[in-house]
């Protein structure tokens, strides 16, 4: 049976007379002619490594790899190394690199190497492991756990080959759930937004479940908070009838165990209602001036972000895209309202003023996006409650949208999809062409090129890069699209970024049991992509129960920066990367070079 038959059938058979158009169908799978069979991607080669559940970090021969930077590890000299007793106090990871390292950027500043990483959230079992219930239990359990959050910044150098954080460097900071933050953009004053802790609304707290990041042509971060939702609950009512706003955020009368609450009476949502919307944005941050305040920049949305991939549309508006990373949610776009003009200090204010924009995907290839402002809701509510201004438009409710990533070399973007058990089974999310399987268990790579080329643009095409699934087990679709093979085969796409000669590198978060629908795929890790022949090759496989997330290089673009999260999450006694022996399993950042001292992307 051809893949076509095969597509259509197992399409059928799923969803009954569901009717597909040919245009469709060229979306959902990769023509063969674009599949490569050269053996390089642009400016790299190497021999694709084999899938395997070790408990290490695997590069192909030619390549090595060190460790930069765990958590714990101290970015001042008057703080203590990493105690693999306690586990560190709440003085000690105040002054030390935070937990589960992700997204992160490299800033060339005044001939010193920094690096900005965010620490999304805590592995609770691991980080309070020094505790019979494996969580926190004490104030000062507390005072940890949120200073394990948020933006680490650090200036790194290479002694000898390898990199290391510079203790002490004037760039060092910490930004964490305790943080003073500006809210900029139209909800900046909102009444929404006030406080008891800040009459003005236009001040938040801390900045806390940062995934993805995004950077600017103006040398700013971007941190995207994603699950906002887990650290608030209501104590004070533990029966309280949330409000739909709240529901649809997640929020519920419990948080996911890290008891904030304890020590901050903010985090209880019934008795500060207003606290909550002070989080879910992007955060803007200078990591040239640390003695800057970061700033949430409320014109892109609140919801839970993924990354931001900035980029310059041929008219000179800047175009930041944004995926929600939730079952059913939302792809969007926002486009600032004033140019790009390089080395002008009106740049710092081009995030704080625009459109938003969410995509809606036709079966037939093409999409558009929508402008929010058709929700009929004002400025600032799209901005607060960005997620209603998007279902009262129509936007197609997505398989998890994940990171994006644009191409240096052509005018596209890419988005991966994670997966998504709820496709085809809850009435919001049927199955349609850009989320074509039922209960997604292995995710998607979907990629579009604007209208005119202009990233601006209201229109585009689009067609799937990538299904990722197992050839060898699967049926029908989830065997996957041809550029997925036996050996080289993932799930869960998740961190997608572009290096500078147009490789698309592919990090995953998934299934890492290797058995059933998962069998063949091994330890999550990440791959390249030739964009232009589709070509898919494993690149780095990562250690026991960690997820590959993070990837930045160094400005001579001889090393790759690749993070590594949550090793052992779920059977700490079992990983002891990166430090071996019997050591706690810690989230780090490592370095990749050539050994032959070439670029890397
Ligand atoms: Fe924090 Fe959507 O991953
Ligand atoms: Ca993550
Ligand atoms: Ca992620
Ligand atoms: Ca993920």
């Amino acid at each position: 049976m051809s893949d076509f038959n095969e597509v259509v059938s197992r399409r059928k058979f799923l969803q009954g007379s569901f009717a597909i158009g040919i245009g469709a169908f060229a979306a959902a799978t990769i023509p063969s002619k674009a599949i490569g069979f050269g053996s390089d991607f642009n400016g790299i080669s190497f021999t694709p490594l084999a899938a395997n559940s070790k408990d290490t970090i695997t590069v192909p021969k030619g390549f090595s790899w060190h460790t930069v930077a765990a958590w714990g590890d101290p970015l001042w000299s008057g703080a203590p190394e990493f105690d693999q007793q306690t586990r560190g106090t709440g003085e000690s990871q105040e002054l030390s690199f935070g937990d589960n390292n992700d997204g992160m950027s490299l800033f060339e500043v005044n001939g010193k190497s920094v690096l900005a990483v965010n620490n999304e959230y805590c592995n609770r079992k691991i980080i309070y492991g020094n505790r019979a219930s494996g969580l926190p239990e004490t104030p000062d359990d507390v005072r940890k756990g949120m200073a394990a959050h948020g933006v680490s910044i650090f200036e790194v150098a290479q002694k000898g080959r390898k990199w290391e954080i510079v203790k002490d460097s004037l760039y060092n900071r910490k930004i964490t759930a305790d943080t003073k933050v500006a809210i900029d953009g139209p909800a900046a004053g909102h009444p929404l937004l006030k406080t008891d802790e800040d009459q003005t609304g236009k001040l938040a707290r801390g900045t806390f479940n940062n995934c993805g990041n995004g950077r600017t042509p103006w040398g700013t971060y971007l941190a995207c908070e994603e699950n906002f939702h887990g650290y608030f609950s209501s104590p004070s009512d533990p029966n309280a009838n949330l409000s739909a706003d709240l529901k649809r955020y997640g929020v519920k009368t419990k948080d996911w165990g890290y008891n904030w609450v304890m020590n901050q009476d903010r985090f209880d949502v019934v008795k500060n209602p207003n606290e909550i919307n002070r989080h879910g944005y992007i955060t803007e941050i200078d990591p040239s001036k640390p003695q800057s305040m970061p700033r949430k920049q409320t014109a892109m949305g609140r919801f839970k972000h993924e990354n931001c991939e900035v980029v310059v549309s041929k008219n000179g508006q800047v175009v930041a895209y944004m995926g929600d990373d939730e079952r059913g949610e939302h792809l969007y776009k926002f486009v600032s309202k004033g140019k790009y003009i390089k080395g002008a200090a009106s740049n710092y204010d081009l995030l704080t003023e625009g459109d938003l924009f969410v995509a809606i995907f036709n079966e037939n290839g093409t999409g558009r996006w929508v402008n929010l402002k058709e929700s009929g809701m004002s400025d600032s509510d799209i901005s607060i409650f960005t997620r209603m201004a998007a279902t009262q438009v129509g936007a197609t409710t997505m398989d998890r949208p994940e990171w994006v990533a644009a191409n240096p070399n052509k005018v596209e973007a890419y988005c991966a999809l994670t997966n998504n058990k709820n496709r085809g089974v809850k009435p919001n999310q049927p199955v349609n062409a850009v989320n074509p399987r039922v209960e997604n268990p292995y995710g998607q790579i979907v990629r579009w090129t604007p209208d005119n080329n202009e990233h601006a643009a209201d229109g585009f095409k689009w067609d799937l890069f990538a299904m990722a699934g197992n050839p060898v087990v699967g049926e029908g679709l989830m065997k996957g699209s041809e550029n997925i093979t036996k050996d080289n085969m993932f799930n869960s796409p998740d961190g997608i970024a572009f290096d500078s000669k147009g490789n698309l590198w592919i990090q995953t978060d998934g299934k890492y049991t290797n058995q059933g629908a998962f069998e063949g795929m091994g330890n999550n890790q990440m791959l390249c992509a030739n964009p232009r022949t589709g070509k898919i090759d494993r690149f780095l496989v990562g250690p026991k129960e960690c997820e590959i997330t993070g990837i930045t290089w160094s400005s001579d673009k001889k090393t790759m920066f690749v993070g590594v999260q949550h090793p052992g999450e779920n059977n700490p006694d079992k990983c002891h990367f990166p430090d071996g022996g019997s050591s706690v399993p810690r989230s780090a950042i490592v370095a990749i070079s050539r050994n032959d001292g070439k670029t890397i992307g």
